[in-house]
């Protein structure tokens, strides 16, 4: 069987399972959700939000893209976040990045990705570039990009504390904290970075 088609009968099968336990469950999910968690996390295979978390259908809001960006310029993450803290009013933003990101490994690289990828990390390449005294003293090159990974969270972190959303909804004394977590691909463990 095609994997997608094993998917498709998984999804069935997952659909008809629930039911059966909680008759309501969809129709009642089908109206509306409150979630209270914005997850950002990085578009790879490896780290799918739900399944590393054990979180229920309706209970993260999500944006995913390469190396977990939370960049000025997207629109797309803003109408997400504003979406998510003025219209939902989620209490916690999580960022989450994960070692061995291929997004992070791409900008420790000399050598130019593919164009829109290039285009895409050189938010990477400029975090590394402010953070060049402290990673040059990390002689090993998995530990440097390691690190990178950790701090491309942080400076993820400390966009979205100063963007316009962030800023306007704590002014007016709505409670939302910011967290950085790293995903451990090794051993599947999340590890908190730093909260704002
Ligand atoms: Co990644």
């Amino acid at each position: 069987m095609d994997q997608l088609d094993q998917l498709l009968e998984n999804n069935r099968e997952w659909a008809e399972k629930i039911r059966s336990h909680h008759p309501d469950y969809f129709t009642a999910l089908a109206k509306e959700q409150h979630p209270t968690i914005l997850w950002i996390g990085c578009a790879d295979s490896r780290v799918p939000p739900s399944v590393i978390t054990g979180a229920d259908p309706g209970m993260l809001f999500m944006h995913r893209n390469i190396a977990n960006l939370a960049v000025h310029t997207d629109a797309g993450f803003h109408a997400v976040l504003e979406y998510a803290v003025d219209l939902l009013k989620v209490k916690h933003v999580v960022v989450a990045g994960h070692y061995n990101c291929g997004g992070v490994k791409a900008a420790c690289s000399n050598e130019p990705a593919p164009d829109m990828i290039d285009h895409w990390i050189q938010h990477i390449r400029d975090i590394k570039r402010i953070y060049e005294p402290e990673l040059i003293k990390e002689k090993d090159p998995q530990k440097r990009e390691d690190r990178l990974v950790e701090l491309n969270v942080i400076e993820q972190v400390r966009n979205i504390e100063s963007s316009s959303t962030l800023k306007k909804a704590r002014k007016r004394g709505q409670e939302v904290a910011i967290h950085g977590l790293v995903y451990d691909t090794g051993n599947g463990l999340l590890k908190r970075l730093i909260q704002k």
